[in-house]
């Protein structure tokens, strides 16, 4: 299985980037095939600009754009992981999503409504939080991520979609996170 990984996180000493480490590594682990975006490493510009909008809608986006879309459109498994920052994910991944999944790539308009393009691929949304478990579901975080972040593989058509949170971060033992990383090797091996 071929597997695209998307993470954003400023820090290479974050728990998000132990676990984008150790996905990398079930998947290798399970003969599936990895490419690995770490969008601040690789300084990706997050910001639909003029050039960028006008292209995308001509049907003409940047060279960026384009090579991001090719790496989508290899993937059977798209993986995106983020911290929790207010309620939603780093502006880095946001901007992934407004430029990468755009208008006759993502999905298209039809005369009966729009219709998603990425069919048969599966989407897994890893986020992790601050909140606790209890805090999350009083706080109403979850139904938002979920209906915004799986809602990006849902509009764009991919078959099955998943959103998956790690609570308490922050405060987690080194045995917590021990666990954690176990968890996210199991709930990866269910999918590839
Ligand atoms: C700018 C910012 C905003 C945050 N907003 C939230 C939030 O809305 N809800 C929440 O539960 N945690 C929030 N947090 C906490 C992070 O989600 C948490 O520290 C992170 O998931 C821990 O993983 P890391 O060690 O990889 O950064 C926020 C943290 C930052 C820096």
């Amino acid at each position: 299985m071929n597997v695209l990984l998307v993470y954003a996180h400023p820090n290479p000493e974050s728990f998000n980037v132990a676990l984008a480490r150790t996905i990398q590594d079930e998947v290798v682990s399970n003969g599936g095939q990895i490419k690995v975006k770490d969008l601040y490493t690789m300084k990706f510009a997050p910001v639909m600009s003029m050039a960028d909008f006008q292209g995308i809608y001509s049907g003409n986006p940047p060279a960026d754009v384009k090579q991001e879309q090719a790496d989508v459109e290899w993937a059977d498994l798209v993986i995106m992981l983020a911290p929790v920052w207010w309620y939603s994910v780093p502006a880095m991944i946001k901007g992934y999503i407004d430029r990468v999944f755009t208008a006759g790539f993502a999905y298209k308009a039809t005369s009966t409504g729009l219709m998603g393009l990425l069919k048969g691929k599966k989407g897994l949304f890893i986020t992790t939080s601050g909140a606790n478990r209890q805090d999350a579901e009083m706080g109403g975080m979850l139904p938002v991520l979920k209906k915004s972040l799986v809602g990006v593989f849902a509009f764009s058509g991919f078959e099955e979609k998943k959103h998956f949170n790690f609570f308490s971060v922050p405060t987690a033992s080194d045995e917590e996170r021990r666990q954690m990383l176990l968890e996210v090797r199991d709930f990866v091996k269910s999918m590839v």
